[in-house]
Order: structure tokens, then C-alpha cells, then sequence
């Protein structure tokens, strides 16, 4: 019996360190369409701070879907587009977003991207950690959206575990990584957070 429940802890042991050294997948990719997308960069430098984790960066622009209506939808039903993002979000262990701002909400791309992938699962982020982030070339730093996606995503499942803002894109950020000492300080912990919580 002693023996038993000794196999039994290093079974347990040797399982809880594979798991710490697991590759973690994760999912990123901004909520525009912009050849030159800030929030693009934003991702990719998020991205680059974790480690132990392989990172999908992916384009909206690489998954086109028509403009979503409910008499398309009932013609064609569900674009394969929508139906492969929404795979992508369940195959990861978490997901890094930003999103661009566009007269203080969702880009065009992102919100039809969002009504397909809700009629196919309403709840389309799967309770995966997510790191929400937004930024713009002005002070507030894409505030706006931002608000508007912490109300909005926990109704289709996001587990939101940290948010960020980067205000003033173009003085904060050059080549490929935010300069702001105390901005890049408060992403790295943010990023620290997320990649604990996947
Ligand atoms: C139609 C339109 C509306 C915009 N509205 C806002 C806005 O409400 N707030 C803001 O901070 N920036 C706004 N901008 C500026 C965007 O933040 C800027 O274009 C940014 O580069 C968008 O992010 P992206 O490069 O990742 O696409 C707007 C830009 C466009 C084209």
C-alpha cells in the first residue's frame, strides 16, 4: 500500500512537470484589415514576450467572409472562414487581440467576423484566457473599443484575464516594440499574467 500511493506521487510529480513544460498554443491576431495595422504590431510584439508557448499570428485579411446579412445566411448558410477561425480559437490554449478603433467601436472587419462566428457558436470564445489589448495613433489609446469588448465578450464566453491600452501609437512605438518605459513595463506584466493563466 506504501508502495502504491509512493508510484502514485511520482506519477503525479512527473505529470505536474510535463504540464509546466508543455508548449502552450496561442492564438493572435489584431481586429483589422490594414495592410500597415498598428494593432498588427502591437500583437506581434505582445507575442514576442512570451515564451514556453507557440504563437499563431494570424490576418483577418487571410480570412475573408462576405458582408453578413440574415438573408445571405439563410441562402448560403456559414462561410468556411468563420467556421476555420472559430476553429482556431478552440484548438488554443489562449488568445492575444487587438483591436482598432473605428469611431469609437469594432472595426468593420472585426464586427461581421463577429456576427458570423456568434451564428455558428454564440459563444465563440470557448472560456479561453484572453489578453485584450488596443491601440490607436491618439491619446486614448483605443479606450473606447476596449470598453466596448470588455462588456461584450464575456456574453460570447471570453475569459478575459487583462487588458491593455497603448496610447499615442506613434510615440510609443518604434521598431517593433513599445519604447515607453513604464507602458512597456505594464504589458510585460500583463503578458506575464496571461501567459500564467493558459
Ligand atoms: C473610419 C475611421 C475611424 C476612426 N475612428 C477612430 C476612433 O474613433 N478613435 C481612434 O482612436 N482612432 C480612430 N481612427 C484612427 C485609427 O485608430 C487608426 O487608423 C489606426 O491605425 C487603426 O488601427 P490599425 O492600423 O490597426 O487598423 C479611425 C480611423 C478610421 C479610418
Amino acid at each position: 500500500m506504501a508502495i502504491y500511493s509512493l508510484e502514485n506521487k511520482i506519477i503525479l510529480h512527473i505529470f505536474a512537470m510535463e504540464n509546466k513544460f508543455i508548449m502552450k498554443n496561442v492564438l493572435a491576431f489584431a481586429g483589422s484589415n490594414s495592410k500597415t495595422s498598428i494593432n498588427k504590431q502591437l500583437v506581434t510584439y505582445a507575442s514576442s514576450l512570451l515564451n514556453k508557448a507557440k504563437v499563431e499570428l494570424i490576418d483577418l485579411n487571410d480570412f475573408d467572409v462576405p458582408l453578413f446579412g440574415v438573408d445571405l445566411e439563410a441562402e448560403m448558410g456559414h462561410p468556411e472562414n468563420a467556421k476555420l477561425l472559430l476553429e482556431k480559437i478552440k484548438d488554443a490554449d489562449g488568445v492575444l487581440l487587438s483591436l482598432a478603433e473605428h469611431n469609437g467601436a469594432y472595426t468593420a472587419v472585426f464586427k461581421n467576423m463577429l456576427d458570423w462566428m456568434s451564428r455558428i457558436e454564440s459563444k465563440n470564445f470557448y472560456g479561453k484566457p484572453m489578453l485584450l489589448m488596443a491601440t490607436s495613433p491618439g491619446g486614448r489609446g483605443g479606450k473606447s473599443v476596449l470598453a466596448m469588448a470588455k462588456d461584450r465578450f464575456p456574453r460570447h464566453n471570453a475569459n478575459i484575464v487583462a487588458d491593455f491600452s497603448l496610447p499615442s501609437f506613434g510615440s510609443n512605438f518604434s521598431e517593433g516594440k513599445i519604447v515607453n518605459e513604464e507602458l512597456n513595463k505594464e504589458l510585460n506584466s500583463k503578458v506575464e499574467l496571461f501567459q500564467n493563466t493558459i
